[in-house]
This record gives C-alpha cells, sequence and structure tokens, in this order.
C-alpha cells in the first residue's frame, strides 16, 4: 500500500536579474518565505536570513556577474532539524572565491557570510558555481550574530 505524506513548500527557487534590483528582491523574497515559514518578519531567524542573502545575491551580481545572465536564489527549509539552507548561484566559474576575514579593519570582504551562518561553501556547477550557507534557526538566537564580529 502507498501512504502518502503531504508535507508544506519547504523550499523557493526563484531566477532573477543579476543587478541591485535583483539582489534586493532575492532579499525581500526570502523575507516574505521566513515569514510564511513561521520565522516572522523582525524576528533574529528572519533578519539573519536576510543579512545572508543580501550578502550572497550581492556578491553574484558583482564578482559573479556575466552580462545579459540571471542569478538564482533557493531557499530550502529543513523544519526537522530548524534548518534554513540558502543557494545562490551566479553564472561565474572563473574567479576563486576567499572569503576569510583576513584583515579585521578592512572596509571590504569581511566576511559576513563566515558570522552568521553555521557552516557555508561554494560548490562548482556545469556552468558557474552556488555559493550555499546553512542557518540554525530558533532555539537560542537571544544573541545578536553581529556581535559575534
Ligand atoms: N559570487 C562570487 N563570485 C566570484 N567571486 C566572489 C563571489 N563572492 C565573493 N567573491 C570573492 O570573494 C571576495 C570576498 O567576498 P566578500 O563578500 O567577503 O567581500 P566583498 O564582496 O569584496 O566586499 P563586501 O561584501 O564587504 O562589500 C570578493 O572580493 C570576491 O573577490
Ligand atoms: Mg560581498
Amino acid at each position: 500500500m502507498n501512504v502518502e505524506i503531504s508535507t508544506p513548500a519547504t523550499e523557493l527557487v526563484q531566477r532573477l536579474s543579476a543587478t541591485p534590483r535583483g539582489a534586493r528582491l532575492a532579499r525581500r523574497l526570502t523575507a516574505d518565505q521566513l515569514a510564511t515559514w513561521g520565522y516572522p518578519h523582525g524576528g533574529d531567524p528572519n533578519d539573519t536570513a536576510q543579512h545572508l542573502v543580501a550578502e550572497l545575491a550581492a556578491n553574484a551580481v558583482t564578482h559573479g556577474r556575466v552580462p545579459g545572465r540571471d542569478f538564482e536564489l533557493r531557499l530550502l527549509l529543513t523544519p526537522a532539524a530548524n534548518t534554513l539552507r540558502i543557494e545562490v548561484s551566479d553564472p561565474r566559474g572563473d574567479r576563486p572565491l576567499r572569503f576569510a576575514a583576513e584583515d579585521p579593519e578592512a572596509e571590504t570582504g569581511r566576511g559576513l557570510v563566515q558570522v552568521l551562518a553555521s557552516v557555508w561553501g561554494v560548490s562548482r556547477r556545469e556552468v558557474g558555481k552556488t555559493v550555499w550557507a546553512e542557518l540554525k534557526l530558533g532555539g537560542g538566537w537571544n544573541e545578536d550574530p553581529l556581535d559575534r564580529i
């Protein structure tokens, strides 16, 4: 006998233009999707997810841009583990990534992703790459993650 278990949608995939507007849209979509999943606007999980998506999307549209090509946002919620996986894919495969916060006084490249995400990484695709980050949602975000910088 087949037993069908219906689970709520836990994934968002959206292609966006590789422009500042596309990056802003990625952030707004994330805020709304997280609210739909039960992490309301203004709460720490929602804010942290927004920061991460804003960072990764800004990187995709500046460092990972190929004229005329979109980038892609994917959000994957794993409710059992209370984990959000964020994936931002861009079409550029020719640039090595270095997110290391080598100089804490530097104005740019301070590795906000490293600070905010539990784990993150880069995987190659047939065309371009995916930069991903995972975030533990809820369960004790009483501290401001930015304090850990
Ligand atoms: N999607 C990407 N494609 C190619 N290179 C990237 C990408 N994301 C980051 N990088 C490289 O990694 C470096 C560090 O990224 P990071 O976001 O930490 O700093 P930044 O973008 O240079 O500055 P900031 O984000 O503080 O404005 C970038 O300067 C760039 O060289
Ligand atoms: Mg950046």
